[in-house]
């Protein structure tokens, strides 16, 4: 082979390079990763772009060069020279790739092991999915809807699910973690950068799939041990002085109940709750409801809560929420959620 013509190969192989680099820098195709395990899984996911961009060059360089210099010649219908075997060349293309998808796999396994491992002591949260909310309980037993994390720490999520396959998935956190009913399934995170991330739901769930989302606020420690003291303290009493058990219920409280994990406000709009929910009925009307359901509203209400098919309000499906939400609830709860539904509709 001639140096001009090296020279050349070895220019369209620089310039295919250059333009499969830029493409893959220059694109924000990943989010920036908040945890150490999303770092690793960023490097590894660019230790394997860099591989292939170089593969792609060397490719795409000959393939030019080709095209370029054995084009055929006018009214040429010969055919080429018969070439068989170059052993060489089959040595290489063989070791090359071998060395390189085995360099690969090594990286993965490594990573792979390492983020997994959840230290001593780390914080466990265990992370319930059911249609269509979050729910994450923490050592003290208290349950919020929306998952606070300490920064630097490990956090080991136990995640299961109350009625169907979800799948909990923050994007800056890289992992994917399926919530399966029965089943627990770890998923350890060490956020590295504060901020607010998205939860997703990323299996599809229902009705509500699209909207089964919540965030993930990584905190700095000492703000999160001061909220994790409060957390663990006993709700105060409502001002007012009207406490749940005196009977009449306390708008706090219900709201809680409402807007809290587990959650009516994930799917219905309920605006004194400032809910706005889109999955089903809007209850903000509720009166016209039960009067198209032709029952009293407190009965109606209740109803809906214990039995939702008896009655599905016309352009809703039957048997989206009979699957689980309110299920949990014990029937003083069930009463409170009742009186403060029928005490604000419109
Ligand atoms: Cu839960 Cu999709």
């Amino acid at each position: 082979m001639r140096r001009g013509s090296l020279l050349q190969l070895l220019l369209f192989t620089l310039v295919a390079f250059g333009i499969g680099a830029a493409v893959a820098v220059l694109v924000p195709w990943m989010p920036t990763p908040a945890s150490r395990e999303a770092g690793r899984i960023w490097f590894t996911y660019w230790f394997a772009t860099w591989i292939c961009l170089a593969i792609f060059a060397v490719v795409a360089g000959v393939l030019v060069y080709s095209l370029l210099k054995f084009r055929v010649k006018e009214g040429d219908l010969s055919d080429g020279p018969p070439v068989h075997g170059h052993t060489t060349l089959e040595i290489f293309w063989t070791a090359v790739p071998f060395v390189l998808v085995t360099a690969i796999s090594i990286v993965s396994a490594i990573v792979l092991a390492q983020n997994g491992r959840a230290g001593s002591n780390p914080l466990v949260v265990k992370v319930v999915g059911q249609q269509f909310a979050w729910q994450f309980t923490y050592p003290n037993g208290k349950s919020f809807g929306v998952l606070r994390l300490p920064l630097n720490r490990h956090v080991k999520l136990e995640i299961t699910s109350n009625d169907v396959i979800h799948s909990f998935w923050v994007p800056q956190m890289g992992q994917k973690q399926d919530a399966v009913p029965g089943q627990t399934n770890p998923l350890v995170i060490t956020p590295d950068r504060l901020g607010t991330y998205p939860v997703i739901c990323t299996e599809l769930c229902g009705l509500g799939h699209a909207l089964m989302r919540s965030r993930a606020i990584v905190m700095p420690a000492a703000g999160f041990d001061s909220w994790y003291k409060a957390a663990g303290k006993p709700a105060p009493a409502p001002a007012g002085g009207s406490g749940a058990a005196g009977g009449g219920g306390s708008n706090a409280a219900a709201a809680a109940l409402f807007t809290g994990p587990g959650t009516c406000g994930a799917c219905h709009t309920f605006t004194p709750a400032k809910a706005a929910g889109k999955v089903g009925p809007d209850l903000d009307h509720l009166k016209a409801d039960a009067s198209k359901a032709g029952k009293p509203l407190e009965a109606y209400v209740k109803q809906s809560i214990e039995d939702p098919d008896a009655y599905i309000v016309p352009g809703y499906a039957k048997g989206v929420m009979s699957g689980s939400c309110c299920k949990q609830l014990s029937s003083d709860q069930v009463d409170e959620l009742v009186q403060y539904l029928v005490r604000n509709t419109k």
